[in-house]
């Protein structure tokens, strides 16, 4: 297992799903873990089953797609844990619908949460990483960005993350700040499972390896790029998707 002794890490959107597993995993290897979520009770118990397992966590219940609840998470790492060395940017919202049925309020509210609110917690861990030129910035995307039917929100909210992260990585890297994405393909969250089960059940077909991925398995991608090690990757972007960003099987 590689190591993140020594390090501070926030995951936002960390109450479930994938941020939980990532938030377990950094854990694990020794960071310091900040979780988020705009859902108080969820977050709560993320961060206390951390602390049971021995794992040194917090949490700040914000909505980080307001410029408040980013700073508000970057600044109690700052004063509780003195610094910020990896930022993951996971919080994420789905409001499926075909283009002509969209709604204003489904457009807007997908690319505030998926793509506003990671420039604004990127702007803010990104002053806090300067000062101590150092960072890792991880940014969950989606396999989705290459296009998806009744994706038009959600979709084009991705496309801006792999933009905002190859860009972040040409401004950021002479501070020893790297930015990069992971693009999941299906996993088995309670936002898959908000699927009908027929779909589900379509979709894991279309698979190469013929299955849906865990949260543990892009936790894993997530360390990858977190780690020390992981200087002169920067401006990429990985695919954890059983290999349905070649082609459908
Ligand atoms: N599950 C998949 O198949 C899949 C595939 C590709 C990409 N992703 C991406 O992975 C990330 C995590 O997805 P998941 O499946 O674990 O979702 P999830 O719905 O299970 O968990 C997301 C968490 O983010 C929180 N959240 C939402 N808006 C927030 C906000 N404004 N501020 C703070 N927290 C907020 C939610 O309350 C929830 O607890 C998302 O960015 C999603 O787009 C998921």
């Amino acid at each position: 297992m590689r190591g993140f002794e020594g390090r501070v890490a926030i995951v936002t959107g960390s109450g479930q799903g994938i941020g939980a597993a990532i938030a377990q995993r950094l854990a694990q290897g020794g960071a310091r873990v900040v979780l988020n979520d705009v859902v108080a009770e969820r977050v709560a118990e993320a961060c206390s089953k951390l602390g049971e397992q021995g794992y040194q966590a917090g949490y700040v219940a914000s909505d980080i797609a307001t410029t408040k609840g980013a700073q508000e998470l970057v600044e109690y790492a700052k004063k509780t844990y003195g610094q910020v060395d990896i930022l993951v940017n996971n919080a994420g919202i789905a409001k499926d619908r075909y283009l002509v049925k969209m709604s204003d309020e489904e457009w807007e509210s997908v690319i505030r949460v998926n793509l506003s609110a990671q420039f604004l917690t990127c702007r803010a861990a990104a002053r806090a990483m300067m000062e101590r030129q150092y960072g890792r910035i991880i940014n969950i995307a989606s396999r989705a960005w290459l296009g998806g039917p009744g994706q038009a929100n959600y979709s084009a909210s991705k496309g801006g993350v792999v933009s905002l992260t190859r860009t972040l990585a040409l401004e950021l890297g002479k501070f020893q700040i790297t930015t990069n994405a992971i693009a999941p393909g299906l996993i088995d969250t309670p936002l898959y499972r908000q699927l009908k089960p027929e779909v589900q059940e379509r979709l894991a077909k279309t698979v190469p390896v013929q299955r849906v991925g865990t949260p543990a398995e892009v936790a894993d991608a997530v360390a990858f790029f977190a780690d020390d090690d992981a200087g002169y990757l920067n401006g990429q972007v990985l695919y954890v998707c059983g290999g349905r960003s070649v082609g459908s099987y």
